[in-house]
């Protein structure tokens, strides 16, 4: 069992639901008929889509503004859902966000604050609503991670290794997991439109990867959420997407990473 059937008093906690793949997973619980708490900073957004699909599915909406690279508003977060009427009977960890450049030249206060989002954040919701889930013997966890967790990425030094954490941390945990009715998901995902290129200064992501590569964010949220009711380890969206990971996993580093960086092109250059 993953995750459980919708019911009145349960949601789904997303965290990133303000654009892009939280977004589209958002809607695709929605759909199914699970509750949801939005969680994001832009309250606007989230409000908005609140709005949009209760009146479109009928299900509990909850909106949730956070800043969850926020250690104080973090936990606060934690502990108004832990005293709340209502049992989180998932919880997708999608908010993240990457930095390209060379890393000596990228402003390391930013770095950092990518860390305490994509890794800290992630670790502490996953260890604060596991065990409840645990105790219930239901539940799921998906959590987001890239096809760049599978390698060194040059221009992209903290936010693949931060991706990478995500890979190793959660697929340790769907194995310890197996036999418990709670289930742990990573999703991986190649190149995909949303606002992330634009966050991590390069123009649009999916420009990044030859083109037919990028899998839109609907299907990836699609196949995410088939992850989680299924209990699955990993997802990865897409046939070029798969390759991509068996590429990193296989091709010597000692030609990935020149490549890699060529692919950069002067951007990465000393100066
Ligand atoms: N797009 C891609 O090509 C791609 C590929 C592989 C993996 N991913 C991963 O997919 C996940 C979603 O990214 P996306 O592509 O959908 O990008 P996106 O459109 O930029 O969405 C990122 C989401 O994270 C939220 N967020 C950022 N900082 C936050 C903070 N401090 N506190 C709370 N929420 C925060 C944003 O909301 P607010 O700004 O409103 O806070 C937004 O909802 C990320 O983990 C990303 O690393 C993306």
């Amino acid at each position: 069992m993953a995750l459980p059937q919708p019911a009145p008093r349960a949601t789904v906690l997303v965290t990133g639901a303000s654009s892009g793949i939280g977004e589209q997973i958002a809607r695709r619980l929605a759909d199914l008929g699970h509750g949801v708490t939005l969680v994001a900073r832009r309250a606007d957004r989230l409000q908005a889509l609140a709005t949009e699909l209760h009146r479109a599915t009928g299900v509990t909406v909850t909106v949730r503004p956070c800043d969850l690279g926020d250690d104080t508003a973090r936990t606060a977060l934690i502990e108004e859902q832990r005293a709340a009427d209502v049992h989180v009977s998932g919880v997708v960890n999608n908010a993240g966000f990457g930095s390209f450049g060379r890393f000596d030249g990228l402003p390391l206060e930013r770095e950092q604050a990518m860390v305490r989002l994509n890794v800290l954040a992630l670790h502490e919701l996953t260890g604060a609503f596991l065990w409840p889930m645990v105790e219930a013997g239901a539940g799921a966890i998906l959590n987001v991670a890239s096809v760049v967790a599978y390698q060194p990425l040059p221009g992209f030094a903290t936010y693949s290794a931060s991706k990478s954490f995500v890979q190793t941390f959660s697929e340790s945990l769907h194995a310890e997991l197996a036999g418990t009715g709670v289930s742990v998901t990573t999703l991986s995902p190649g190149p995909v439109a949303t606002e992330f290129g634009a966050v991590a200064g390069v123009g649009r992501a999916e420009d990044m990867a030859p083109g037919g590569m990028s899998v839109p964010a609907q299907d990836v949220a699609a196949a995410a959420v088939r992850g989680m009711l299924h209990g699955k380890r990993t997802v990865t969206p897409g046939v070029a997407t798969k390759g991509m990971v068996l590429g990193g996993r296989l091709i010597p580093r000692t030609l990935l990473l020149p490549a890699v960086k060529r692919a950069a092109g002067g951007r990465l250059r000393n100066p």
